[in-house]
Order: C-alpha cells, then sequence, then structure tokens
C-alpha cells in the first residue's frame, strides 16, 4: 500500500518525508491556498521534497480549460497528477488527458458508480472521500470496498487512492479494503507510530537491560 501526505505544507512533507516511506503528496486548492503562495510555485516546491506521485488540482469547470490547466500542470514535473474533479466535464478531461499520456486523479468521488466512471475515462487514481461521507453519518469505508470490488471485477487499471482519512481507523479499513493508496493529513500519519504498549514495552525492556548491566558492575 502506498501511502501519501494529504497536504501542502512543506514543513509537514519534509518532516513526514525524513522516514523515508512516503510515497507521494495529494493537495487540493483549499491546502493550497493555505499556504498563501504562488500554487505553481508551491508545486514545484513539493516536487523537490518528495520524488513520488505529486497531484496538483485545476481549479477551472469547464472541459477545454480544465485539460489546458492540466497539461499547464503536467508540465511542471514529470511527477505530477492532474487533480479533477468528478464532474461530467471533468470526466471528459480526463479522457482527454489520459489520451495524451497525462495521469489523472479524480477527486471527490463519492459512488462506486462515479468511480467506474473515472476508470473507464482512464483515470489513473480515483479518490473517494471517507472521512466527508462519515460527516453525514455515512460509511466511508463501505465506499472503499465497494469500488475496490467493481474495480477487480472488471479488471480497471484505475488504483483507489482512500481521501479525507481523519485517523487511524481510517487507514486501517482503506488497507484491509485493499485501497492502493492511503493519502493522510500529517497528523494522520504520525498517529500510525504509536502505541502505549509499545512504549510501556520499551521502557521495560531498556529498564531490565540498565538494571543487569548495573548488577554486573557492582559484581
Ligand atoms: O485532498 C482531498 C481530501 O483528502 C480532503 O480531505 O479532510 O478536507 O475531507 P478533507
Amino acid at each position: 500500500m502506498r501511502l501519501f501526505i494529504d497536504s501542502a505544507n512543506l514543513d509537514e512533507i519534509r518532516k513526514a518525508a525524513e522516514y523515508g516511506i512516503v510515497d507521494g503528496v495529494t493537495t487540493n486548492p483549499s491546502l493550497i491556498a493555505k499556504e498563501g503562495h504562488d500554487p505553481y510555485d508551491q508545486i514545484r516546491a513539493i516536487c523537490g521534497v518528495i520524488d513520488g506521485d505529486i497531484s496538483a488540482e485545476v481549479v477551472s469547470t469547464e472541459t477545454g480549460a480544465m485539460v489546458a490547466e492540466g497539461r499547464d500542470l503536467a508540465r511542471i514535473h514529470d511527477n505530477i497528477v492532474v487533480k479533477i474533479p468528478l464532474i461530467r466535464n471533468g470526466i471528459k478531461a480526463v479522457k482527454t488527458l489520459a489520451g495524451e499520456g497525462i495521469r489523472t486523479n479524480v477527486t471527490l468521488c463519492f459512488s462506486p458508480m462515479q468511480a467506474l466512471l473515472a476508470a473507464k475515462a482512464g483515470a489513473y487514481l480515483v479518490s473517494p472521500f471517507m472521512g466527508r461521507l462519515d460527516d453525514i453519518a455515512l460509511d466511508g469505508c463501505d465506499l472503499i470496498r465497494e469500488i475496490v470490488a467493481v474495480y477487480e471485477n472488471y479488471g480497471y487499471a484505475t488504483q483507489v487512492l482512500a481521501a479525507s482519512a481523519r485517523g487511524p481507523l481510517h487507514v486501517k479499513e482503506a488497507a484491509l479494503a485493499g485501497a492502493h493508496v492511503a493519502t493522510l493529513p500529517y497528523k494522520v500519519f504520525d498517529r500510525l507510530f504509536d502505541h502505549p504498549l509499545t512504549d510501556i514495552g520499551l521502557e521495560k525492556f531498556l529498564a531490565d537491560y540498565r538494571k543487569t548491566l548495573e548488577q554486573a558492575s557492582a559484581a
């Protein structure tokens, strides 16, 4: 399973990159806007931190403009994946960009049937949003399971990227469902490391070791 960081913040991305286990970055217009820099400069800078898929989203909603923007974004770096919203014009843009060999990540996906359309258009990634479904009392984990099943039934090459993860449980459910990728806010990524028994166990190992050494040196 690939793990991406869902952030446009360079400090967070650098901190996550230090572990050497992060495979890419996803951004969206809200995350880019939060950083307050020129969007293209920000995306270029992110490409300099992580050598993996970097999703950068178009902000146009007409097919022609989305395609033009997608081409511009793809020119920033070979690792760019053009993020396109799952709307009618977006699916047309995905089809055109796929025909040109430009990889796309179809975002704002909330149903297996929307995911089917993305796969048929030749999307490289599809991003079902788990957390935003949970927010309205629906099951984001079910959505991942259903999309994985639909894609497996027909052998679609589109990879499922579990997005809008709010905590480690979402990551676990996405992994169990067979999602190819999970994108995580830095906070969620960081929480994956933690287990109280790990800390308690390590403390005990080290205390036992120190005690034995003290006894040996006192003898
Ligand atoms: O970047 C797409 C997605 O992961 C956004 O998540 O937390 O804004 O629902 P969130």
